[in-house]
């Protein structure tokens, strides 16, 4: 049947249609803009001053713009700005604290609606029951001083600038998870707006396919606007760890990591946290090894927790305790940047990562370290990046994170024994990225997989999201990825919370 005249009319058909598109993608973005201010949502659009400030990213490898930057005051007004967006059929993103590795807070690519929590940082304490509502434009650094005002903590990472929107949504690993779990793990309810605007509080009891779907993959379902959460007493004594052994052989820093495994696996209690970190060494053949940890147990007690593993080390070139003993002075000192996070301006990167869990049940061979040791011994000597490797302690029998089953919130990989993530900047921080990075990375972590036996069921962390990750459905989520479908399915049908990475309905998409 085809003819040059039929393809002709065709052609005429398919531009017609693409002007129609194109008209109404511009009164939409109108109707768009007309609906946030008459709601009177502060926003900014395409071509406002404010505009390229407020789309960037904190990896500059990235560079999006979205239709919008909304800055809701109220769970009312998120509900406002998502009803305006899916009427004019938006996509619609959260943005907690922005620092998503792949941007996903601007939507991870152009024409999302951005609505950004930093306009709802309410911390109210309450107590009589020791609980916490936290707004989820937070910082951790902020949570942590306000939460330490009244002698109490919550588990969560070291780096102050992270949002707790995006750190409770896929996990939240910090040094005192061993003890008190994941950032995600104390939430007891969430208030959220779905994605046809309605507003709800999820619990375990209320919405309970929504709360278990919050927990560890947040975004593909909702936004939260506020968590209450359980809270912690702040520990009476607390100190930052730190050792270094400066240009090790590769083989030497392969069975520093086996050892390190091995002393994991002993089980040292709940109170030790620690994570080894790699950097370049001076010449070839070389690493330079890092451990950071911390100690929540009693004064005097640090080192010899970890005495066990120092005694099959070489001896280290640096060691010393970080802070004055109190439990905020040790958070301080293990986060690169001020815990309050207004008074100094926030900062940005250039980079790609990658993350690599390891099953406890199945544990890393000499080989496989020694393999990895030689990679960066050897290719991380010549990369032009600045990059660092770490692999941080999850597990071990002791750890309260592999205590909740791996079922019972959307977080899968809780039988983890460490989280590796490799990360490699721009040499000056600043882009361009050099391409190579990219396969630099990727060979990093093959040259711990490539070792391990084929049916190796390693997994790979959401919050050091990757956009280039084959596979991520079963390494981010494994066994829970169907019921998050389903799930998916029923709350958001339209994929009104679509982004690189997010859950993927069941249903034929026709856009
Ligand atoms: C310097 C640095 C240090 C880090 N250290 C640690 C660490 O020690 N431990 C650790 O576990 N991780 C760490 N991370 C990773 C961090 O947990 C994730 O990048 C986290 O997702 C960032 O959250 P955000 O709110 O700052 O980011 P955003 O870019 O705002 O958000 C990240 C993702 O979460 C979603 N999201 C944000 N807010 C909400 C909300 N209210 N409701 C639903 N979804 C939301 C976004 O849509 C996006 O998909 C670190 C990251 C950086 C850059
Ligand atoms: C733009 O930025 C200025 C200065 O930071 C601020 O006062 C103003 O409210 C912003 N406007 C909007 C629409 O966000
Ligand atoms: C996204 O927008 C940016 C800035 O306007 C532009 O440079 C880039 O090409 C766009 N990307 C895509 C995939 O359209
Ligand atoms: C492994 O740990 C045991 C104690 O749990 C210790 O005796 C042994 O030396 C360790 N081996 C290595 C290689 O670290
Ligand atoms: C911990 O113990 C050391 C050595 O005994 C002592 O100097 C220090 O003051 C103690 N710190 C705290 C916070 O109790
Ligand atoms: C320890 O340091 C913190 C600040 O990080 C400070 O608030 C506290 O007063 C100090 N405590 C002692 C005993 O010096
Ligand atoms: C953080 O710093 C700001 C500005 O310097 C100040 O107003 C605020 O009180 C500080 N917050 C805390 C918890 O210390």
């Amino acid at each position: 049947m085809s003819s040059p005249q039929v393809l002709a009319r065709l052609g005429m058909i398919s531009l017609q249609i693409l002007v129609l598109i194109a008209l109404s993608v511009r009164s939409v973005s109108a109707y768009l803009k007309e609906s946030l201010t008459h709601a009177g949502v502060r926003s900014v659009f395409p071509g406002d001053t404010n505009y390229t400030s407020a789309s960037k990213a904190f990896n500059l490898r990235f560079t999006f713009s979205p239709a919008a930057v909304t800055f809701p005051t109220t769970p009312d007004q998120v509900a406002l700005v998502v009803k305006a967006a899916h009427d004019n059929n938006y996509i619609v993103v959260p943005r907690g604290g922005g620092h998503s590795y792949v941007a996903n807070g601007l939507g991870g690519k152009n024409g999302s609606v951005v609505v950004d929590m930093s306009s709802m940082k309410a911390i109210n304490f309450l107590a009589t029951t020791n609980t916490a509502v936290i707004e989820t434009g937070n910082r951790l650094g902020d949570i942590a001083l306000a939460l330490n005002a009244v002698g109490r903590a919550l588990p969560h990472g070291s780096c102050a600038e992270v949002g707790i929107g995006g750190h409770t949504a896929f996990g939240g690993y910090g040094f005192s998870s061993r003890q008190w779990g994941l950032a995600l793990d104390p939430i007891f309810a969430i208030n959220a707006v779905l994605a046809d605007g309605t507003i709800v509080r999820a619990t375990k009891d209320s919405h309970p396919d929504l709360f278990w779907s919050l927990k560890g993959a947040a975004p593909s379902f909702a936004i939260t606007t506020s968590i209450e959460v359980n809270t912690f007493a702040a520990p009476s004594y607390a100190t930052g760890i730190k050792f270094s052994w400066k240009d090790m052989d590769y083989e030497t820093a392969g069975k520093s990591m086996f050892s390190f495994q091995n002393f994991s696996l002993s089980g040292p209690p709940a109170s030790f946290a620690g994570e080894l970190a790699f950097t370049r060494g001076s010449q070839s053949g070389l690493v330079t090894l890092g451990f950071t940890g911390a100690w929540y147990g009693a004064n005097g007690s640090a080192i010899p927790t970890m005495q066990p593993w120092l005694d099959v080390m070489p001896p280290p070139s640096t060691s010393s305790l970080l802070g004055n003993g109190s439990y905020i002075d040790a958070v301080a000192h293990l986060s690169p940047t001020p815990l309050n996070t207004s008074s100094a301006p926030l900062t940005t990167d250039t980079f790609y990562a990658k993350s690599l869990m390891t099953p406890e049940k199945d544990p890393m061979t000499l080989e496989a370290f020694t393999s990895f040791m030689e990679y960066l011994s050897t290719e991380g000597f010549s990369s032009e990046t600045l990059w660092f490797a770490q692999m941080e302690l999850y597990g071990g029998p002791n750890s309260k994170i592999r205590e909740i089953a791996n079922d019972a919130t959307a977080f899968s990989r809780r039988d983890t024994l460490f989280t590796f993530q490799f990360y490699a900047s721009s040499s000056t921080r600043q882009p361009p990225y050099p391409i190579d990075g990219l396969s630099f990375l990727d060979g990093m972590a093959d040259s711990v997989t490539s070792k391990m036996h084929s049916g190796w069921s390693y997994g790979a962390y959401a919050n050091y999201i990757d956009n280039r990750l084959q596979n991520w459905q079963s390494l981010y989520f494994d066994a829970n990825y169907r019921r998050l479908q389903s799930i998916k399915d029923q709350l958001d049908p339209h994929n009104v919370f679509m982004f690189p990475t997010s859950i993927e309905t069941t249903k034929k998409q026709f856009d």
